[in-house]
């Protein structure tokens, strides 16, 4: 039922969408209101949740770590799992954002009878790779919607991502590789009962709106030709905030923008944040050396304490008359003596 929305919601955006192209004012709000007040929703969003989060309180050290911590000489250290510097901590943090390391130690644990058995899963590592590496790279060549001139890495990327040449226009490796991935990001929550039982909403929602954002984007490149130098005249006036409605926009393009607006306000809500919060993870963006480095607390106030000495100063004759032992005269007797 939590998929069957999801596509409900997309399906009806993908609607809305070729309804406001063909309706009279309709181009405008979808070219140039939605993208502006899309746009702002994601800014405004994405720094308030990063200031939420960076303003949350971290006491303590609190990495996760996967290996031996630096201690005594003779102990050989895990230095990238169980970083002690900041230069390893920004290793570490490479190979979780570029590589997503700490997923490549993925484990399913699946009962066999009345076994659990532990084995490795890496298609998750791989179906997410691919997904967002595909993604980085069409983001980055969209840019040549948004720059003129072209910056020579975007040709270069351009050049790179069709090099096979098949198909007119040439089909680009990372369409295939981001259809792909995320045909199998979906086909996993239907076909996992575990994972299906545990996937929300958002969790389809975000997958289905990313392919009908895929699919129109296709379907402009391949076969409905979007009249690039329309779209570039809209993008380069919507940056420059001078903005200009071409009329040759086409309907699919109209939806796609629309899809990505919808993508772009919701981002900073849903579970994509994951994108900024990775960052700012104590659990990862903290050296392990506690050991090595006594953390105070940097908000720690000073505490009003009540030792024994000042007490039994305080409660000094009721002690004596009680008969009980003061040791403030024991001590001086010992000394004394
Ligand atoms: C999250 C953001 C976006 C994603 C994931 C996305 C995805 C895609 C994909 C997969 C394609 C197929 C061809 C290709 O890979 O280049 C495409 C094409 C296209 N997209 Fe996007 N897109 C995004 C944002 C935008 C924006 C903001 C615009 C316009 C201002 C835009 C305009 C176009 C156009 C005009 C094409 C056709 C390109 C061609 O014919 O070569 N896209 N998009």
């Amino acid at each position: 039922m939590r998929a069957f929305w999801s596509l409900l919601a997309v399906a009806a955006l993908v609607l809305v969408g070729l309804a406001g192209a063909a309706a009279a004012g309709g181009r405008v709000i979808l070219a140039l209101a939605v993208p502006y007040a899309a746009f702002a929703v994601f800014l405004g969003g994405f720094c308030w949740r990063v200031v939420r989060w960076s303003r949350a309180p971290v006491p303590f050290r609190i990495p996760v770590t996967c290996g031996q911590q630096k201690s005594l000489p003779w102990i050989r250290s895990s230095r990238i799992d169980n970083p002690f510097t900041v230069p390893a901590v920004v290793v570490r943090m490479a190979g979780e954002v570029l590589l997503f390391r700490s997923l490549f130690r993925n484990n399913r644990a699946r009962l066999a009878g009345e076994r659990l058995v532990l084995g490795e899963n890496k298609y998750l590592w791989l179906g997410s790779l691919a997904f967002h590496w595909s993604l980085l790279m069409i983001l980055l060549r969209h840019l040549r919607l948004f720059m003129e001139p072209v910056p020579a890495l975007v040709n270069r990327l351009e050049q790179l991502d069709g090099f096979f040449q098949l198909g007119a226009p040439p089909i680009y490796l990372s369409d295939i590789a981001l259809l792909a991935s995320l045909g199998y990001l979906i086909v996993r929550r239907f076909r996992d009962p575990m994972v299906r039982y545990i996937s929300l909403f958002t969790d389809y929602f975000a997958l289905l709106l990313l392919l009908g954002i895929a699919g129109t984007g296709m379907l402009m490149r391949y076969y409905l030709r979007a009249d690039i130098v329309s779209v570039k005249q809209l993008a380069l006036s919507i940056a420059a905030f001078h903005p200009v409605v071409p009329s040759a926009l086409s309907p699919v393009f109209l939806v796609h923008l629309l899809l990505v607006s919808t993508l772009a306000a919701y981002f900073p809500f849903s579970k994509l944040m994951h994108a900024g919060g990775v960052f700012l993870s104590p659990t990862r963006n903290l050296a392990n050396n506690s050991r090595s480095r006594r953390h105070v607390n940097p908000w720690n106030y000073p505490v009003k304490t009540h030792p024994y000495a000042e007490w039994e100063e305080e409660f000094r004759e009721k002690l004596k008359e009680a008969g009980i032992p003061l040791e403030a005269e024991h001590a001086g007797n010992a000394r004394t003596d």
